[in-house]
């Protein structure tokens, strides 16, 4: 019996209407254009409209799925959704969105991995597929990080935006699909990238509330450096591993947090950029949604076979990459 695989057998989005410019951000804080462009590479990102939560987003870009790939809800086994920003506490974001989608012979739930999320969870839905436990897994990588933003602060909220992407994971028997990851976590970087309150170690208070607390906080410097080594270094040992060179790789899926990242990642790697997948400029860094959203903006361009590398940094720290061979 040949061996299963985990491909990716179809990929959809979802991106609010609500565009928000450099120019809006100039009345809100002491940035300019020029600063934001040429230290970024962020033109706008994209603002949730009211009354919608992340697993409004993850339901639009799910159903879009659903008719991509020819699927049923009622066929869908599991469903993994990469967040910070889940619409509560509990219930997951997952077991919301598989109930607005009417997926009613599936569990779900939620990874926490921040901007490594998408990563994260496509490697443990392979997982589900590569073992014949199951035959339909849906990963979703969303984050609303508009609704953790301090729109005081220049040094962050010029960076983020709110998006959705999915896929849709099935067997495989030509071994198209997952074929490797390098994953990583180092608690020892939450200092740098984290939000304090909300949790049980700082649970909510008109205290928590007063010191803004509830905001993501970021020192960019030390996240910039440890963000370029950990995406490249995973690339690096993962081609080695595969025996792979960068003329092997048709295309790099960086996560999007800053143009200059994801131009030193491929300086790193050789890698003209060309074989870089880029959407920043557009929607700015949506944490677990930016990688399944690029796929879903390159899907056109992607061919079956093809060598494609994700690669991502994020809180945590988390970092990796996972090797993909594209499967239609
Ligand atoms: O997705 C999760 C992982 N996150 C990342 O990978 C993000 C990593 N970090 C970064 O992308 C960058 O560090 C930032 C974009 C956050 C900041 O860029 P930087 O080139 O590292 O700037 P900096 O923090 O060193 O600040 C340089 C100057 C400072 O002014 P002084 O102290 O030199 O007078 C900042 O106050 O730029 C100032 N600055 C701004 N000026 C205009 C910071 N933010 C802004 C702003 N507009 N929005």
């Amino acid at each position: 019996m040949s061996k299963i695989t985990a491909a990716i057998t179809g990929v959809a989005g979802y991106v609010p209407e609500h565009i928000v410019t450099n120019a809006e951000l100039e009345k809100l804080v002491n940035t300019s254009d020029e600063w934001i462009m040429s230290r970024t590479g962020i033109k706008e990102r994209r603002r949730i409209q009211k009354g919608w939560a992340a697993s409004d987003m993850a339901a639009a870009a799910v159903r879009d799925l659903l008719v991509k790939t020819k699927t049923d809800a009622c066929e869908i086994d599991l469903m993994i959704c990469a967040t910070v920003t889940g619409d509560m506490k509990f219930p997951d974001t997952a077991t919301l969105t598989c109930h607005k989608i009417g997926a009613n012979n599936a569990f779900g739930y939620d990874l926490a991995a921040a901007c490594s999320g998408f990563l994260f969870a496509l490697q443990t839905g392979a997982q589900f597929i590569m073992a014949g436990t199951y035959k339909k897994v849906v990963v979703v990588g969303v984050d609303v990080m508009s609704t953790i933003t301090d729109y005081t602060d220049r040094t962050t909220c010029i960076l983020f935006g709110d998006g959705c992407g999915a896929v849709m994971l099935e067997p495989n028997t030509e071994g198209l699909g997952v074929q490797d990851a390098i994953l990583r976590s180092d608690g020892g970087g939450a200092n740098w990238l984290h939000m304090k309150a909300g949790g049980s170690l700082h649970p909510p208070s008109h205290e928590t509330v007063d010191k803004k607390m509830h905001y993501l906080f970021q020192e960019g410097r030390p996240v910039f450096k440890a963000a370029v080594n950990g995406m490249s270094s995973t690339m690096k040992a993962l081609m080695e591993r595969n025996q792979l060179t960068i003329n092997d790789i048709s295309w790099i899926t960086p996560h999007q947090a800053n143009k200059r990242i994801i131009s030193a990642v491929a300086d790193f790697s050789g890698a003209p950029m060309e074989k870089i997948m880029v959407n920043i400029h557009k929607y700015g860094n949506t944490t677990a949604g930016t990688i399944p959203i690029c796929l879903w903006e390159y899907e056109p361009q992607l061919k079956k076979g093809d060598n494609v590398i994700l690669t991502a940094f994020g809180g945590g720290f988390t970092w990796g990459s996972l090797l993909l061979k594209w499967a239609y």
